[in-house]
């Protein structure tokens, strides 16, 4: 048998090709099981030809940083911006500083991943990966049962990739700075019972619901945040967790003024729960 070089391509992608704060697009390089529900919207680039560049920062946080990124494809006008939710761990401290976008940056990650996903020592010690795949799971179930949160795009390590949820092309406020009209606060309170409700179904609370954890995308409301989703029947702390969500809502939508109680409403998600 001879060897004929001409019949092998590699589909390389020469480094050179990308500028600093910008890398190939990750999302056919995570496994199956790390991209969002199939098949992916239609505003979602998931060209293979794809490239990611960095915008710049959201908000920072206690345990990570959100940034705003492009997936576009060059030459073209298929574009989107997506929410990149990054949570800290050494190896991501510098992440946007050139170098460890491109030099095998992706193998290590989807090992995290896989580590990660079996459970593996290595995996365990990844504690920041660990939150983002606990948050990823959290946003693929709730996505999946129709709870208003951003649709989850992919899961790399410790970043989360996800829709940006926008008003008028900006990313959205937090409910926490809105003043709403009679009519709207009614609506938005409503929008929350609902996905409380379908959460208690689900057996499980927020965890950490407030209204800094909420968007107001004019007037349809969006839940982020949820890397401490917790089990209200099996976990003994639960029921305290729901409570808790439930007098943060009440609290600001009663300081808005519209009457509820936060008594009413966990008893509410509780009978749902353990229904
Ligand atoms: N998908 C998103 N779309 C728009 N803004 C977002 C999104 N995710 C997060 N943010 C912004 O980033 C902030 C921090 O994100 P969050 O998930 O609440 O992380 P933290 O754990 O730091 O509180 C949010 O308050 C919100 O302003
Ligand atoms: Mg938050």
């Amino acid at each position: 048998m001879t060897y004929d070089a001409t019949r092998f391509t590699f589909d390389y992608q020469p480094l050179a090709d990308v500028a600093e704060g910008q890398r190939f697009s990750t999302y056919w390089d995570v496994e199956p099981l790390s991209r969002g529900p199939q098949p992916p919207p239609s505003w979602l680039v998931t060209d293979r030809a794809a490239v990611d560049t960095e915008l710049g920062i959201l908000k920072t946080g206690k345990e990570a940083d959100v940034f705003l990124l492009e997936r576009a494809v060059p030459g073209s006008d298929e574009s989107c911006i997506l929410a990149a939710k990054r949570y800290r761990s050494p190896e991501h401290r510098n992440f946007h500083r050139s170098a460890v976008y491109t030099e095998g940056r992706r193998g290590r990650n989807s090992r995290d991943t896989r580590a990660v996903n079996k459970g593996t020592t290595f995996g365990r010690q990844v504690a920041a990966g660990q939150w983002a795949w606990a948050e990823w799971e959290s946003l693929n179930r709730l996505y999946g049962a129709g709870v208003p949160v951003p649709y989850p795009v992919q899961v790399d390590g410790t970043e989360i990739l996800m829709e940006l949820v926008t008003d008028d092309q900006a990313p959205a406020p937090r409910l926490a700075a809105q003043r709403p009209s009679p009519d709207l606060l009614r609506s938005y309170f409503t929008q929350i019972r609902d996905a409380m409700s379908t959460l208690a179904l689900l057996g499980v609370a927020h965890g950490d619901l407030s209204p800094y954890n909420i968007l107001a995308a004019g007037d349809r409301l969006v839940i982020i945040d949820l890397p401490q989703v917790v089990d209200i029947v099996a976990n003994p702390a639960g029921p305290e967790f729901l409570m808790r969500d439930c007098r943060n809502i009440c609290t600001w939508f009663r300081a808005r003024g519209l009457e509820v109680d936060e008594q009413d409403l966990f008893s509410e998600l509780i009978a749902g729960a353990f229904g």
